[in-house]
């Protein structure tokens, strides 16, 4: 054996025993400081590395929580079906996990709720198998991880067919892919605090969605909408909205809903025909912390049966006499666009003064110009004085000329300047 192989045989051994030593320690820290009852075996808050490995724990728990660790991957290969069968709750919340490998969570077909909240899990690294064989799951949070984009087939019904509640908010999700979720047994959607500018084609698919929550995204104008035959509360708060036209669209698409909440947008104007008003079901509008104008163009509010048949929230923000005001306990005389005939009396008002103030100018212009006479007096080779009196008018030429003696000339002079 030369020396050299000997060498790099020792340096494998070393790596292997650290590794043992390494997972032994964490494994026999971790069981102790768990805290276990008849349901739960909880190993929250012990600075676990990675998840341990509970295949001997008797009785099975039904829900294990390992959140506020320092857990970087979800490796649960660890445990006997015995366990696997009871966990109806995985809690690996507050961790520091970035990627889900496929069929990670293979074992876990009867786990009802999984929490994978604040982590750091991209939505780009997630694999099309990641969630495989959560047959039974219901409930699945993922809030405060950076996903950002998600993939075609993430979250899709052939793995979790029963998924009723998926939380994806404060996720920084900019664009989902056309069927990045598809799932038709959910019923709350939480896209919330995300930066979303248009409503996903990818929440088609979703005909059992009953609440599904856009708000504190990038919205600006909404008009169209995916197909949610069965969706009853639409939470569109705090965009950006400025323009909406949805009346169409939620005929067609979303002719179930009963809530439409759109406060602390942009909306200053509503026309008749934007919201369905009509719509059967439709109970609830809120449209309060708007900057709402309520002038002639907002009158029809006032007479419209349908809006005033639901619950509606609303308050004007201009003009200032109406601020805070309910425009439907106004009477219709309140809607005026006095703003617009103002604008007029002011533009009129410049204009007579801008007239007025460019005509004094020019006859002052004129004026100045009339006192510019004077004389121009030489001697000519006679010895005869000239004098040449000039105005200087439009014209610009001498209007008098007088040639004489001296003293005659001067006499002259002071008889024309009493003269003008
Ligand atoms: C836990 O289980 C034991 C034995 O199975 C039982 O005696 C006890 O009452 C249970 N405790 C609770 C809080 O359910
Ligand atoms: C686990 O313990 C933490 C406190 O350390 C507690 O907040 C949490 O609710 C417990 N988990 C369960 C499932 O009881
Ligand atoms: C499986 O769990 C049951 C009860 O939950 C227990 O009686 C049985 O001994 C366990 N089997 C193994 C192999 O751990
Ligand atoms: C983890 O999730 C479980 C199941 O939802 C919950 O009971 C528990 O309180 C959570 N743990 C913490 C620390 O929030
Ligand atoms: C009316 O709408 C407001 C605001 O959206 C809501 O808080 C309230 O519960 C609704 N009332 C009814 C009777 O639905």
């Amino acid at each position: 054996m030369s020396s050299r192989s000997f060498s790099v045989q020792l340096t494998h051994l070393t790596v292997h025993l650290m590794f043992l030593s390494h997972r032994s320690l964490s494994q026999a820290a971790d069981l102790s400081q768990c805290v276990r009852t008849n349901t739960t075996f909880n190993c929250s808050s012990i600075n676990l590395l990675e998840i341990p490995n509970i295949i001997e724990i008797s009785p099975s728990p039904s829900i294990l929580d390992f959140s506020y660790n320092s857990i970087s991957k979800v490796n649960l290969q660890g445990f006997g079906d015995n366990v696997t069968l009871h966990i109806a709750a995985l809690n690996i919340s507050h961790n520091k996990i970035t990627d889900i490998h496929n069929e990670a969570f293979r074992l876990f077909s009867n786990l009802k709720l999984l929490d994978l909240s604040s982590n750091f899990i991209q939505g780009k690294t997630v694999g099309n198998m990641a969630f495989w064989n959560l047959l039974g799951i219901e409930v699945l949070n993922l809030e405060y991880n950076p996903l950002r984009y998600i993939v075609r087939d993430t979250f899709t019904f052939t793995e979790m067919e029963s998924l009723r509640y998926l939380d994806l908010s404060h996720c920084e999700i900019e664009e989902m892919e056309i069927g990045a979720i598809n799932l038709p047994k959910l019923v709350h959607l939480d896209l919330s605090w995300n930066k979303l500018r248009t409503v996903e084609k990818s929440l088609e698919m979703m005909v059992s969605l009953k609440k599904l929550d856009l708000s504190h995204n990038l919205f600006t104008e909404i008009s169209d909408f995916p197909n949610l035959p069965r969706l009853a509360m639409l939470n569109l708060d705090s965009n950006n909205i400025h323009n909406i036209d949805i009346r169409t669209s939620v005929y067609q698409n979303m002719d179930n809903l009963q809530v439409l909440s759109l406060r602390n947008n942009n909306l200053k104007s509503l026309r008749q025909d934007a919201i369905p008003w009509d719509l059967d079901t439709l109970l609830t509008v809120d449209l309060g912390n708007n900057p709402v104008i309520c002038d002639c163009d907002l009158k029809w509010i006032t007479t419209n049966p349908f809006v005033r048949a639901r619950n509606v929230t609303m308050s004007c923000s201009e003009p200032k006499l109406l601020r805070g005001r309910d425009p439907l306990e106004l009477s219709r005389d309140y809607f005026l666009c006095n703003s617009s005939f103002t604008m007029i009396l002011i533009i009129v008002g410049l204009s007579i003064l801008l007239f007025l103030a460019v005509g004094g100018a020019v006859s002052i212009a004129i004026i100045k110009r009339k006192r510019g006479r004077k004389w121009n007096i030489s001697k000519d080779g006679g010895g005869n004085f000239k004098a040449i009196y000039s105005e200087e008018t439009e014209k610009d030429e001498p209007t008098v000329m007088i040639q004489a003696e001296k003293e005659t000339l001067k006499e002259m002079i002071d008889a024309s300047d009493d003269e003008v």
